[in-house]
């Protein structure tokens, strides 16, 4: 487990320091706000796609699905004229499946490492998609053919290859607890933290970089670009946490993570949310959740708008 969880002697001292625990979370917070019936709102990617664009949350834009093994061969149909797009899986998780493709011409599919794909080669990988090959439980799935993000250079510098994000947790609708991460050379350009991807805890109201942490250790400095991890800040901070806030109204979730990735020109974009998101976010802040959710319980106002509930958090914890 965590280095920073492992200097607490005891169960005791953990829930002293406020650490939300899986049990804790799974029972106190996740069955209590989280309606089961609400989880295939964000386990499908086009359904989430779809409701986000009706409360106004920015996601890439949907080129094309493809449901059904015989309309597999519609994809160069749906791609015609466009040289640059991702098939992923509806129903995927931790990245697996997600095919990005940086130029397309005359049926050949270069991707963003650079391997070149034929026609047959991206048929087959739609067909094992739509086979369940990379979804949750291995049920037949939708291909989702999307826009490319173009990710903003902002983090070019903290990250090796790979895409940062940003994670906000959000909580009763109001954002909780926010983290950056960052691709390392030793993640192998993934984003998560179980592959050696650096979390950086960011401050909720300002989106400035707290405390950072690789494989449970603190750490300041980017192994592989030597830059200061501690001068990360985050632009278009309020509109990271709208997308967070109106993400509750989306949903009807009470706890829940959003990940944010920043578009060079489009801005702020939901890439997917997550309806029992990690507890590692307490690490990469080096503080629990557990307070600053009672605080919330607590003390916060109820009624306000997505963006009155921005502001209120933007203020209570400028202070
Ligand atoms: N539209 C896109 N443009 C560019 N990269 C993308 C896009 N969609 C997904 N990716 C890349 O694939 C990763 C996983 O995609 P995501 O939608 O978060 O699915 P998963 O549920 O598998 O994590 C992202 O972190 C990003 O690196
Ligand atoms: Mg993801």
């Amino acid at each position: 487990m965590f280095k920073w969880l492992k200097s607490f002697a005891c169960p005791k001292e953990l829930a002293a320091a406020g650490v939300l625990g899986m049990n804790r979370r799974n029972f106190d917070v996740i069955s209590k706000y989280n309606k089961r019936c609400l989880y295939p709102l964000v386990d499908d990617k086009v359904k989430t796609k779809e409701l986000a664009n009706k409360v106004g949350i920015n996601t890439p834009g949907l080129i094309g699905k493809i449901e059904y093994q015989h309309e597999a061969k519609n994809i160069l149909d749906i791609i015609k004229g466009r040289s640059e797009f991702v098939i992923k899986p509806a129903q995927g998780s931790g990245g697996k499946g997600v095919l990005v493709i940086k130029d397309y011409h005359d049926e050949i599919f270069v991707t963003a490492s650079g391997r070149e794909l034929s026609y047959n080669e991206v048929y087959q990988h739609i067909s094992n998609i739509l086979s369940g090959l990379y979804s949750l439980g291995g049920k037949y799935d939708t291909a989702i053919i999307e826009e490319l993000v173009h990710f903003s250079n902002i983090f070019k510098d903290y990250s090796y290859q790979g895409v940062p994000d940003v994670r906000v947790i959000v909580y009763k609708g109001f954002p909780a607890m926010a983290m950056t991460r960052l691709p390392t050379k030793a993640s192998g350009g993934r984003a998560n933290l179980h592959q050696g991807a650096i979390g950086v805890g960011l401050d909720i109201s300002t989106g400035k970089a707290l405390h950072g942490v690789c494989r449970d250790v603190p750490i300041s400095v980017q192994p592989d670009t030597g830059a200061d991890l501690m001068k990360i800040e985050v632009p278009f901070w309020r509109e990271h946490l709208i997308i967070g806030a109106l993400a509750y109204e989306m949903t009807g979730l009470g706890y829940l993570g959003a990940d944010i990735v920043l578009d060079a020109n489009r801005g702020p974009m939901m890439l997917e949310l997550n309806a029992r998101p990690g507890l590692a976010i307490q690490i990469a802040n080096g503080i629990g959740l557990k307070n600053r959710l009672q605080e919330i319980d607590n003390t916060y106002p109820s009624g306000l708008t997505a963006e009155q509930r921005v502001d209120f958090v933007l203020q209570k914890r400028a202070k």
